[in-house]
């Protein structure tokens, strides 16, 4: 990596990560090792290569859990609750201290959830389109009523843009378009948007520890950079589901293999606890 960044490189966007909820609770060693000492590294590099700017990609999950009110901003205390979300923190803080310590120009982004083309199926939206073209169960956790707030790839996209050209270093600033809905409503949506029945929703048992809201405050990066998020939700969904009809072939790849075991793990087996199959 240092010889990558000794051969000019003007900045760093650091999007790569161990990056979903469940997995980590599965098993949480690779998160600490990708999204932690990971970061670290690429910090470390670029400390020694004077890269001019550091971007670190992280998630409005580092917050924790909200009630049924109010918001996130950039000074909310971080409190994680999966081991997904508290690797992420703590690369948060290690970006914070090359800040302070050695003067690194980093900046960090705190995003709501993504959805668009290309997600891999075991992210909600996409395990939900999927699942619900090939005919498959949606599984719903729990009550089904937990908030998620949702913005399109492409708004969280010129959002980072945004923030690389002109975010000030040393600062945080929360990405988010103001779009609440609980996971329910979502899989409502999907399977109306496709013409099947709501009797492809499953309830499964919960997962540990899960987050009942998120929602995100962006004030700031509207206020001080001039950003605003252009795609609709109901827009960029429909897209999202024409773009997974489209692709057949992807989804079939992305889904064999491991994935079929991890699916079994995730959710056959929280079926079969509450006596569903
Ligand atoms: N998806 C979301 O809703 C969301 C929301 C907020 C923030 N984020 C953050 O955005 C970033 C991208 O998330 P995503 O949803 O596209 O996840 P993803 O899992 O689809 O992509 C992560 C990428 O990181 C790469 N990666 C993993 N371990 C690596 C390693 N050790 N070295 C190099 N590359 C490695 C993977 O190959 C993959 O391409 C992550 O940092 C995530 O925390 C995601």
């Amino acid at each position: 990596m240092e010889e990558i960044l000794g051969q000019g490189v003007d900045a760093v966007v650091n999007f790569a990560a161990e990056s979903h909820v469940d997995r980590s609770i599965l098993d949480s060693s690779e998160f600490v090792r990708t999204n932690v000492q990971g970061t670290l590294n690429l910090l470390e590099c670029s400390r020694r290569r004077r890269v001019s700017r550091f971007v670190q990609i992280s998630t409005d999950e580092v917050y924790g859990s909200l009630g049924p009110a109010g918001s996130f901003c950039e000074s909310s205390p971080l409190a994680p609750n999966s081991p997904y979300a508290a690797s992420k923190a703590a690369a948060d803080l290690l970006v914070r201290s090359y800040h302070r310590t050695y003067g690194l120009p980093a900046i960090v982004t705190r995003c709501s959830n993504n959805y668009g083309p290309f997600q891999f199926p075991e992210k909600l939206i996409p395990l939900f389109i999927t699942n619900a073209l090939a005919d498959l169960s949606l599984p719903i956790y729990g009550d089904g009523l937990y908030v998620r707030d949702w913005i399109h790839v492409r708004d969280h996209c010129s959002a980072i843009d945004r923030v690389l050209h002109d975010g000030r270093p040393g600062e945080i600033y929360n990405i988010g378009a103001r779009h609440e809905m609980p996971n329910i409503e979502i899989a409502r949506l999907i399977l109306r948007t496709l013409g099947k029945g709501e009797g492809l929703m499953k309830h499964v048992e919960d997962r540990p520890g899960h987050d009942r809201r998120y929602a995100i405050d962006p004030s700031k990066l509207e206020r001080e950079l001039g950003w605003s998020p252009k795609v609709p939700f109901e827009d960029g969904l429909a897209e999202t589901i024409r773009w997974y009809q489209e692709s057949p072939s992807w989804v079939e790849h992305v889904r064999s293999g491991e994935y079929v075991t991890y699916f079994d793990r995730m959710y056959r087996q929280r079926q079969r606890t509450l006596g569903e199959l």
